[in-house]
């Protein structure tokens, strides 16, 4: 009998245990919960990528629960913060950023924002808008027409390789809906006869 109640009771304190750190997870919340929604500080954006274009760059991170938008802090100096970077605010991701130059490396930084305030910031990406006229060679041109030191091409200039894209010479037609007016003058920069 006496073993048996003080099983009972072995078994209420461990319930009582239980409960208590059941409470002690969530209990405090009891108090706090009213005051919770306006100390909580948005969560860092996560995964910013930044992909260089030509003259652009698109930036992209995952939403912030809770963002009313966002703050791209960027700069063409490694480091970037809040303090040191130009500030672009926007309200949707992806983010497309234009006008910037060719070669430049950029570095970026985005902070989510609401009424609560600014987020810590996201961890920097950086990326080099669009490669250059040597680089562009060696990705479109270089498998047909040998390295650009050697190049088979004898007369580069824009308007032969925009004919020759045109007339689709050695297949070459492909290239017509990868490269840009600007690209083509890029490459015939380093082209003999540009
Ligand atoms: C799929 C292979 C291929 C690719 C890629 C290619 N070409 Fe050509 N291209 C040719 C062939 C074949 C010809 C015709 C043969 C010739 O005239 O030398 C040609 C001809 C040309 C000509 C006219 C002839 C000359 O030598 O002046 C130019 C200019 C030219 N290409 C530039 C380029 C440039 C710039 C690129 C890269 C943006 C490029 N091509 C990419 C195969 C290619």
């Amino acid at each position: 009998m006496r073993r048996t109640l003080e099983k009972a009771w072995g078994a209420v304190l461990l319930a009582a245990t239980l409960v208590a750190a059941g409470c002690g997870a969530g209990g405090s919340g009891d108090g706090a919960s009213a005051s919770a929604p306006a100390a909580t500080v948005l969560a860092a954006p996560s995964a910013l990528v930044a992909t260089g274009g030509i003259n652009k760059v698109t930036l992209s991170w995952d939403q912030v629960l809770g963002a009313d938008f966002y703050n791209i802090y960027w700069s063409t100096n490694p480091g970037v913060t809040k303090n040191t970077g130009q500030k672009i605010t926007t309200s949707t991701t992806p983010y497309l950023q234009s006008g910037l130059a060719v070669s430049q490396t950029y570095y970026y930084i985005v902070t989510a924002v609401n009424d609560t305030g600014e987020s810590a910031p996201s961890s920097q990406a950086a990326t080099v808008v669009a490669t250059d006229g040597a680089g562009l060679y060696q990705n479109y041109c270089a498998n047909c027409h040998g390295p650009l030191a050697s190049t088979s091409i004898k007369e580069g200039t824009p308007d032969n390789i925009k004919a020759a894209i045109a007339a689709s010479r050695g297949g070459m037609g492909w290239l017509s809906s990868f490269l840009t007016s600007e690209q083509i003058d890029l490459i015939a920069q380093q082209l003999p006869c540009h």
